[in-house]
């Protein structure tokens, strides 16, 4: 990806098929982390091997968004080696980090709930960590659309991995402020999909997703807490604070 041309008059951003693919190690990285946490991507959509079909993926993601009504950014030119797009604003991950503390958790919520809303109306991301987002004050929009992961899995588990990938984005903010705000996050995804209409048999079942979830994910930071070294990491803290918020998230389902 190369930065915007900061002569022009409005900045663009340039992908072409030229730049390296995740390498093997990546992949596997990625796969072995999916597959932890109970979505089973399959190797070929993890492995990425062909950049200009990946491009033309890309591409032909971004115009459908578009014609949908959604807020991606603007294809300027594509030629099959080089995709030009318009900016969107500087990524959620940045602005989150100017942001103050007081102000963080809200926009957090808010975008949990904006993806919730964009699943609703039967879309995925493949990809919705916040370096993936922008926002721009009032507006949240979606960038980086080239993992095809669909077809090959289901429409509602890719939209968990979106919920996922998003909440383990968020980690870093969530932890200082402890399980309490993991749940809020997580309880705003929830509450935007329930706000809204979703096909039959179509509707992201978060909590019982994470249900099942939660003790394979607990047996993997017990054993990572072997090692004392793990164990004051501060991955490992993230993790269990991520943890201990879902484990609060589907007994919230339990009660209700
Ligand atoms: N249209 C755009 N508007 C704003 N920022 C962009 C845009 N396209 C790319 N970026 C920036 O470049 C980064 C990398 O682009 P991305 O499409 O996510 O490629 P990659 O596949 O390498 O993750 C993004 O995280 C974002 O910071
Ligand atoms: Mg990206």
């Amino acid at each position: 990806m190369s930065p915007p041309n900061p002569t022009s008059p409005s900045k663009t951003w340039t992908k072409t098929a030229d730049r390296p693919l995740r390498s093997r190690r990546q992949s596997l990285g990625i796969w072995v982390f999916a597959h932890a946490l109970g979505v089973p991507v399959p190797w070929h959509a993890v492995r990425q091997t062909d950049a200009r079909g990946l491009l033309a993926f890309e591409h032909e993601r971004l115009l459908a968004l578009a014609a949908a009504g959604e807020a991606v950014p603007p294809v300027i030119a594509f030629d099959g080696h080089s995709l030009v797009t318009g900016d969107i604003g500087p990524t959620l991950a940045h602005t989150l980090g100017q942001l103050p503390e007081s102000e963080r958790l809200a926009i957090m919520c808010a975008a949990s709930a904006d993806l919730a809303a964009f699943h609703a109306r039967g879309h995925w991301h493949g990809g919705a960590q916040t370096r993936n987002l922008t926002w721009d004050g009032k507006r949240f929009a979606r960038l980086d659309f080239e993992e095809p992961l669909l077809p090959g899995m289901d429409l509602p588990t890719v939209q968990l991995y979106d919920a996922l990938q998003l909440l383990f984005s968020l980690s870093h903010m969530l932890e200082p402020r402890g399980p309490g705000a993991v749940l809020h996050v997580l309880q705003a995804y929830e509450d935007a999909a329930r706000a809204r209409p979703y096909e039959a048999g179509l509707r992201p079942d978060l909590q019982a997703f994470l249900a099942h979830l939660l003790p394979r994910l607990r047996w993997v930071s017990r054993v990572a807490g072997w090692s004392s070294r793990l164990n004051r990491s501060r991955e490992l803290r993230r993790l269990r604070t991520l943890l201990d918020g879902m484990a609060a998230f589907v007994a919230s389902a339990d009660a209700a």
